[in-house]
């Protein structure tokens, strides 16, 4: 396994080709190729890689609150949205290689970030005053990677958080793109606010404008197809919801670093997480007591 670390990014790759590079800030992985060197994410090009605002595709963390905070929430009021891991400084704790009977080399990317580091975003201490730590794990296999978080309560109170892996896949055309394993999940449509809560009717959920919904499918496993080809296949354990996203026309117009214009149509956004809060609390977590309760979710992202 090759390996290179230059202190703001990391990358990593496989004898077989594949390779993935996950920058420290907000230990986002911006990039994913597969054996072939074909690129699996969508990374604007107009994104921010300098540490200046959250990056506009690869695979952003979400942690501890999705989306804008809910003015009902006092723990979670006062963050911004999406809250501060996509914007705090992750430590690289290291990696590990494997190999598997068959003799395929694996990689394990292992990244930090709590309550004490340098890196926190100085305005998350002051709005979320809580002693927490992330452990936070890429792992590269041939024709896979799977991110993993391991989030620890170091409080003596509970705290309520999120966590999603807000995934942008790289897709040919989103016109011919479909979502199959939906099929009787409720979802909340966050651009119906007026009647949000609906259930999904299609075995094959496709994508014709701006989608902003928030899934809690039936089955763990989800699968992206272009035309007849699955090319994601996408398992969660211990994540409940998953997010879908597409901005379409104009709110991309709308995004100062969302590039080319037209990139929606190469993008689909499935964020695998736990979310939550207020009466959906159920649904995200509370983690309480001094390192009791750990809490651990995994995505695995498979190409089909
Ligand atoms: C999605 C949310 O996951 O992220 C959307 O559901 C949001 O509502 C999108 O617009 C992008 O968020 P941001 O903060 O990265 O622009």
């Amino acid at each position: 396994v090759s390996f290179s670390d230059d202190n703001s990014r990391v990358t990593a790759e496989l004898p077989s080709g594949e390779s993935v590079t996950v920058l420290l800030y907000g230990a986002t992985v911006i990039s994913w190729k597969d054996a072939e060197g074909q690129e699996k994410l969508w990374l604007s090009e107009a994104a921010k890689l300098d540490g200046s605002k959250a990056v506009r595709g690869g695979i952003p963390l979400v942690f501890p609150v999705f989306g804008p905070p809910s003015p009902d929430h006092a723990q979670t009021a006062k963050l911004v949205q999406h809250g501060f891991a996509r914007t705090s400084r992750w430590e690289f704790l290291g990696k590990s290689t494997s190999e598997s009977a068959a003799g395929a080399a694996s990689v394990k990317l292992d990244f930090g970030l709590s309550s004490a580091a340098e890196g926190l975003d100085p305005a998350a201490r002051e709005a979320w005053p809580f002693k927490f730590s992330l452990i936070y794990s890429v792992t590269l296999c041939p024709g896979s990677l799977t991110t993993a978080i391991v989030a620890t309560n170091d409080d003596d109170k509970p705290f309520d958080c999120h966590a999603l892996f807000h995934t942008y896949l790289r897709v040919d055309d989103i016109s011919s793109v479909s979502i199959s394993g939906l099929d009787g999940a409720a979802y909340i449509d966050k651009l119906s606010p007026s009647d949000p809560n609906k259930t999904e009717s299609s075995s094959s959920v496709t994508i014709t404008g701006e989608t902003d919904r928030v899934y809690t499918p039936t089955s763990n496993e989800i699968t992206v197809l272009q035309g007849d080809k699955p090319i994601f296949r996408i398992t969660r354990d211990n994540l409940t919801n998953v997010v879908v996203w597409n901005p379409w026309t104009e709110k991309a117009a709308s995004m100062g670093d969302f590039a080319p214009k037209d990139g929606y149509k190469n993008m689909l956004v499935l964020n695998p997480g736990r979310w939550g809060l207020g009466r959906l609390l159920s649904r995200g977590m509370r983690l309480r007591g001094r390192k009791l309760l750990a809490w651990l979710g995994r995505d695995v992202c498979v190409l089909g």
